[in-house]
């Protein structure tokens, strides 16, 4: 029987089970927590028992995870269809390590541009680096995907540690995005980054283009005000950018998984080199703990198995990722491209049809906000939708603490309402005390039935700060890896990107008025709409 019959067989036997009645055994909620510093992680409110958590570690271990962790951290190219080492963990391996690749080590390369981006976020920040009409008040990263989401996120996150420009990201190809953002800036003190690993993606090009347009209307030496990001040199240098606001990086880092070296420049320029620095510290301490603690003690990991327990052994087909952090408004969004860009494929390492479900639905918002929108559907709705609640112990409102009390009961509530959920008999009970009878009585109470027995996980953190949010990127990025190699895909290619591009291509000469003939019916139809 493979590891994973053994628990599918366990899971049919247990799946009707209550989950609350999984706490009569004492000491549950602890056995079923794991924890890192301050941090901590309870998956107790799911259905994973003693015998359910020793299957899936026998499927990690089954699936080579430590084995593949190993070869990620020592540089081997894990990324085959692309021929790649996967080495993001060496943007925040720190000053002492050593990463050898192709037989030299690449951490004096990443040590120097660290230290290049720091003096150049130090000039800029100082008001050294200026514009044509002084300091620069105002920096612009355009990217997208992996270029914009993090950085983008982590941006919001750290909001209480600005102290630097203002930093704004642009990225859809909509020109309402640019437009938006270029709306009241000054573009002689408005410095612009480029952020492109490839320097080809069209939305990118497009809105640097647009970028240079705006600013060559008002200032002669709009190179002065560019800088750019990315690991291709020569195209940098063909866009007209100075080789010394150039911060390169190697085809080692994967787009979604690049905030922490040159894509985290805007970033850096925030908030300032040094909190960066606590940011990379964070993650750093993750990869520690994921690289050492035992699996069953292991954060990712133990993250990872309670997703493949959802997703692929019980079915259920979306994750919702639950913020109760207004400041992590963004990390759904960026969550959704970490995680579906990585693990959302049908074909396994050796090319064969994958044997299971690929990754999750990714979604969700911050709360309270969700509660207000979308809780109804995941508290009565007819599919179960696993929950992945998060919060801080602290705010960094001192002054609104009671804000934060509420914000935080909250968040238990939730988990708690999930599980337990609310009977015929309990509804029957508060609908009698009001005063309705009869037949009524019935119909009133059955919409007010909660199903309960609904999983959530929460993770708690002591409070926001760049060194917190390290450790919960990195976390995730981690997660992430541990799926990926048990489910038996390549997280690290993205080729369903591609079509789509390419087919977006061929469309623009269609939109001015070539013929669409060859073109399905319906595409050619919205073409001629569009043309008419
Ligand atoms: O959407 C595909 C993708 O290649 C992502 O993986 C990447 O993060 C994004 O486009 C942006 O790519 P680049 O940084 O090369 O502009």
């Amino acid at each position: 029987m493979t590891k994973w019959q053994a628990l599918q067989d366990y899971h049919r036997g247990i799946a009707d089970r209550s989950l609350i009645s999984l706490f009569d055994q004492a000491g549950r909620a602890p056995e079923f927590s794991v924890s890192l510093g301050e941090m901590m992680l309870d998956y107790s409110k799911t259905n994973i028992d003693s015998r359910a958590k020793g299957l899936l570690l026998d499927l990690a271990n089954a699936s080579g995870v430590a084995q593949k962790r190993a070869a990620m951290f020592s540089g081997e190219k894990i990324n085959d269809t692309e021929g790649r080492a996967v080495l993001h963990t060496a943007l925040r391996a720190g000053p002492k390590a050593v990463i050898t690749l192709n037989g030299a080590d690449v951490m004096p390369e990443v040590r120097a541009t660290l230290a290049r981006m720091a003096a150049f976020a130090r000039d800029l920040r100082a008001g050294r680096i200026k514009g044509q009409g002084g300091a620069i008040t105002d920096v612009i990263n355009i990217g997208i995907g992996g270029s914009d989401l993090g950085p983008v996120m982590a941006t919001l996150a750290l909001a209480p540690y600005h102290d630097g420009p203002r930093v704004h990201y642009v990225s859809n190809v909509d020109g309402a995005h640019i437009a938006d953002t270029l709306k009241g800036l000054d573009p002689t003190t408005t410095l612009v980054i480029v952020a492109s690993k490839t320097f080809t993606t069209i939305e990118t090009m497009t809105n640097a283009e647009t970028a240079q347009r705006w600013m060559a209307a008002k200032v002669k030496d709009t190179g002065a005000q560019f800088a750019a990001v990315s690991t291709a040199a020569e195209k940098t240098a063909a866009f007209g950018i100075d080789p010394s606001r150039v911060f390169g990086f190697e085809d080692w880092v994967g787009g979604r998984y690049s905030m922490w070296g040159p894509i985290g420049l805007a970033l850096m320029i925030a908030i300032g080199p040094e909190r960066f620095e606590e940011f990379l510290a964070g993650g750093r301490s993750m990869d520690q703990h994921f690289l050492t603690a035992d699996f069953a003690q292991n954060m990712p990991v133990l993250l990872a198995l309670v997703g493949i327990w959802h997703n692929q052994i019980c079915g259920y087909t979306t994750r919702a990722v639950l913020p109760y952090d207004q400041r992590l408004s963004r990390l759904p969004a960026y969550l959704q491209q970490l995680e579906m860009e990585s693990n959302g494929k049908s074909v396994a390492m050796d090319g064969s049809a994958l044997a299971t479900d690929s990754g999750p639905v990714v979604w969700g918002e911050p709360g309270t906000n969700g509660q207000h929108a979308f809780y109804q559907l995941i508290h009565q709705g007819t599919r179960v939708v696993p929950c992945e609640f998060m919060v801080a112990k602290a705010g960094h409102e001192p002054d609104l603490a009671h804000q934060h009390l509420l914000l935080v009961s909250n968040c238990l509530a939730q988990s708690e309402a999930l599980m337990q959920g609310r009977s015929l008999a309990e509804a029957t009970a508060i609908m009698a005390k009001k005063g309705v009878t009869g037949p009524e009585l019935d119909r009133q109470a059955r919409h007010r039935v909660f199903p309960g027995n609904r999983p959530s996980t929460t993770l708690v953190y002591p409070k926001l700060t760049p060194f917190v949010l390290g450790q919960i990127v990195a976390l995730y990025e981690h997660r992430v890896f541990v799926e990926g190699v048990i489910l038996g895909l390549n997280s690290y290619d993205q080729w369903g990107v591609e079509l789509g591009k390419e087919l977006a291509l061929a469309l623009q000469p269609i939109l001015e008025g070539a013929s669409a003939a060859a073109k399905d019916g319906s595409t050619a139809q919205l073409a001629a709409w569009f043309r008419a």
